[in-house]
Order: C-alpha cells, then sequence, then structure tokens
C-alpha cells in the first residue's frame, strides 16, 4: 500500500484490507516512499505488554512528558473545545489557527487532510489525518523547520505538518513533507514488546549535506525513551498486586 507492506499472519486475515488502503492512499502517494531511503532504524524492548504500548499511542494526556515533542506537536492532541487546560489554552488557540492554515494549503494542492478515523468498526481499526504542527510547521524538530532539505515526492511545499496515520492492532506513521516515521510494535511476550522506528528521508538526500542524522532522529528517539517509562509504569500498575500472590 502506498511502499508499504503488512503481513498478517492470521489464519482468517482482515477481509477489508482493500478497502482500507483505498482510504489511506490518496493521503500517502505524494509522499512517493518508494523514492525514499532508510536513514536510520531503533529497536527498543519496553518492559511491558504490546497492548499498553498501543493504548499508550492512542493518548495525548502524558505529552506533557514529552517536552521534546510538544516543540512541534501540539500536546493539546485529542481534547476538544471546552475540556482545555488553562496551562494548554494559548497552545490550543495556535493550534487552531495553525490547522486551518494547513487545511488552506491542503486545498491549495489537492492533499486530503480530513480525519476518517473507524476505529471500532474494522477488525483492524484505523486512522489518518493531516494535522498542524507548531512553529514553522514543517517538521519534528525544536523550531518546527524541516529536518532534511529535500522535498519527499510530488510535494512543492515544506509546511504541510504531518499526516499521520494509525493502523491497528501495532503500527502508526507519521507522514512529514521532508521525511517520514514507521513504528511498528511486535509482542516479544506478554510483557515484553519490541518497538520498531524507521526514519525514511528522499533516496537523493545526502546525510551530512542535507540531513543531520542526530537532529532527524532526536525529537522521536526522545519520546520513545519517555514512552517506554510510561508503559513499564502502566505495566506495574497493571501487576499489581503481584500474579503471584495467592488470593485468599
Ligand atoms: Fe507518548
Amino acid at each position: 500500500m502506498a511502499g508499504l507492506i503488512f503481513v498478517c499472519i492470521a489464519d482468517e486475515p482482515p477481509a477489508d484490507f482493500d478497502e482500507t488502503a483505498k482510504i489511506f492512499e490518496p493521503y500517502l502517494a505524494p509522499h512517493d516512499l518508494a523514492k525514499t531511503k532508510v536513514a536510520y532504524q531503533q529497536n527498543i524492548i519496553e518492559e511491558g505488554n504490546w497492548k499498553l504500548v498501543m493504548e499508550n499511542n492512542r493518548e495525548c494526556y502524558h505529552c506533557d512528558g514529552h517536552p521534546e515533542l510538544a516543540c512541534s506537536l501540539f500536546p493539546t492532541w485529542g481534547l476538544t473545545e471546552g475540556l482545555i487546560p488553562a496551562h494548554l489554552e494559548e497552545v490550543w488557540d495556535r493550534n487552531k489557527e495553525a490547522q486551518s492554515s494547513l487545511e488552506e494549503r491542503c486545498r491549495r494542492y489537492g492533499l486530503p487532510y480530513e480525519v476518517v478515523e473507524e476505529l471500532d468498526t474494522r477488525i483492524a481499526g484505523i486512522r489518518i489525518s493531516r494535522e498542524s504542527l507548531d512553529g514553522e510547521g514543517e517538521s519534528f524538530s525544536p523550531d518546527g523547520r524541516r529536518l532534511s532539505k529535500k522535498l519527499l515526492g510530488d510535494l512543492r511545499d515544506f509546511r504541510l505538518g504531518r499526516c499521520s496515520m494509525h493502523l491497528q492492532p501495532n503500527s502508526w506513521f507519521h507522514f512529514q513533507s521532508d521525511h517520514v516515521i514507521t513504528f511498528g510494535v511486535f509482542p516479544v511476550n506478554e510483557h515484553q514488546t519490541l518497538v520498531r522506528t524507521t526514519w525514511l528521508v528522499a533516496d537523493d538526500a545526502e546525510e551530512g549535506v542535507d540531513y543531520d542524522l542526530d537532529k532527524l532522529t532526536y525529537t522521536w528517539k526522545q519520546t520513545n525513551l519517555q514512552d517506554k517509562a510510561f508503559v513499564e509504569l502502566c505495566q506495574k500498575g497493571a501487576g499489581s498486586p503481584p500474579t503471584s500472590r495467592a488470593l485468599t
């Protein structure tokens, strides 16, 4: 699907994959994954059940715990009007303005941005949208500015926020104008999970010239470490009282 390969080992794979692919492809195709290369891949083991990893990824109440990510990803994600904590009201207003401006640019370039969310009506739930980033609105950097000088695919503008895609049961993705990040979650056992993160840049982007690898990977490396700690804390909670203790 648009340069991504999915493998399902279930005896009866979801029958609606082609239908799902048709929803995703118009969002992803302009980034032309076939003309990208892997800049870096990270594997980390989290001491938590894979379902806690996915659950943690789906909520943003903890996003205040991601100071590097919050420079570009609005930490109001998932919140709704009228329920914004006082300390995030200014951020909420800035996000609304940035989103409106992004949608105008998307209409100009013919890029879809609307939220499609079908999480509980499909066996493999989906969500996709294009959403604004803070600062310059280009990428996951401290000032929201591009992290690679090469635009992906057919894109003509760096200021396109993030096209974020979620595909249950175990993956999510962020497509920016300058790079793509993919996340795969693989259970090792009931209390350990492998999280694989892959950074992709344009295939003609040159490391040290068009992008700095440390800067490219910094925000999500930090975020992954923070999420690892959150998941492990949740695992401790989920495992309490210790399952080995006899119930009386
Ligand atoms: Fe997180």
